[in-house]
């Protein structure tokens, strides 16, 4: 049995769907599921040994199969068992790391402690709401909110631009936000009609171009929410424009991608000290941009 933390005894991939990087790129990568931060290759000459080594570095791994799938599953079967069963929103992402590995052949393991993502093999799925929200588009806004670790509350404002049919703003209602809702197309009437806990209206709509809204229209907030349709570097305009105006919140925004995905923006948000630039689970072709206060 051999371990090594030196990647320059890695073989070349792709390993499945695994792609090896010796070095870190120039240009950020942004269209990633997860990144195996730090990449070990382990050589094993039984099931325990593998289990051994791996429980020895850590408690919590999945693994991401792609060949060899009854050693691996045996070896798997052996760990201490990392749920991925659909979640419930609000859900806390455990403190705990995550790693992830792979097999090569029957002796040897690619394994990385270390991910990008929290979530077993880069995934999540929660259980879905098919009667509430109007639009499934709330799942990649639960995706985002567990990512941050938290969420708006009672007495808490959010201001949710390009609101409409109303998904985000139904989650955020729900959680017991207030919600300020503004769109050229009006949200669906029962979500303008949510309450908070205090029986009061939870969403007051706004029917405004979003980029052109004064903010002293909606006054001071905890999270700014955009998922509205339009090229990143208007997106990236507006935002600049909050900072200037002294708007100091929570943000978690859509780039939404047309053709080519427009890297040089995507960089831009990365670069917004305190941002991060994710493709999550529920994104299509859109990045979400997130900085928190
Ligand atoms: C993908 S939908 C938003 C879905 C919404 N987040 C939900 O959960 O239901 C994009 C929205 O952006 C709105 N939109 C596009 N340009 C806008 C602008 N300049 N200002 C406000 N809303 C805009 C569209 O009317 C559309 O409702």
């Amino acid at each position: 049995m051999g371990f090594t933390g030196s990647t320059s005894a890695l073989p070349p991939g792709p390993w499945g769907p695994l792609y090896y990087v010796n070095n870190a790129p120039e240009t950020p990568v942004f269209w990633h599921q997860n990144v195996w931060l730090r990449p070990f290759l382990l050589e094993f000459d039984s099931i325990s040994e593998a289990v051994r080594h791996l429980r020895a570095i850590q408690r919590n791994w999945a693994p991401v199969l792609h060949t060899n799938f009854r050693r691996g599953t045996l070896i798997d079967s052996l760990m201490p068992s990392v749920s991925r069963r659909p979640r419930t929103f609000p859900w806390l992402l455990p403190d705990s790391p995550l790693g992830a590995w792979t097999l090569l052949d029957d002796h040897r393991l690619v394994g990385s402690a270390c991910c990008s993502s929290p979530f077993p093999a880069g995934s999540i799925r929660f259980e879905e709401d098919k009667e509430g929200p109007p639009s499934r588009a709330y799942l990649k806004l639960w995706e985002s909110l567990v990512r941050c670790r938290r969420w708006p509350g009672p007495g808490q404002r959010c201001l949710d631009a390009g609101a409409s049919p109303g998904g985000w703003t139904w989650a955020l209602a729900r959680l017991g936000a207030r919600v300020i809702a503004v769109d050229r197309a009006e949200p669906e009437p029962r979500i303008l009609a949510m309450t908070g806990p205090d029986g009061l209206p939870a969403v007051r709509y706004i029917k405004h171009d979003a980029f052109t809204l004064d903010p002293t229209e909606f006054g001071p907030v905890d999270w700014v929410f955009c998922d509205v349709a339009c090229y990143p570097p208007r997106l990236y305009e507006w935002v600049e424009r909050l900072f200037t105006a002294g708007i100091r919140a929570n943000f978690v925004c859509t780039l939404k991608m047309q053709g080519t995905p427009d890297q040089d923006t995507a960089r831009r948000f990365a670069e917004i000290p305190g941002g991060q630039v994710l493709h999550l689970c529920y994104n299509k072709h859109e990045l979400t941009w997130i900085k928190l206060d």
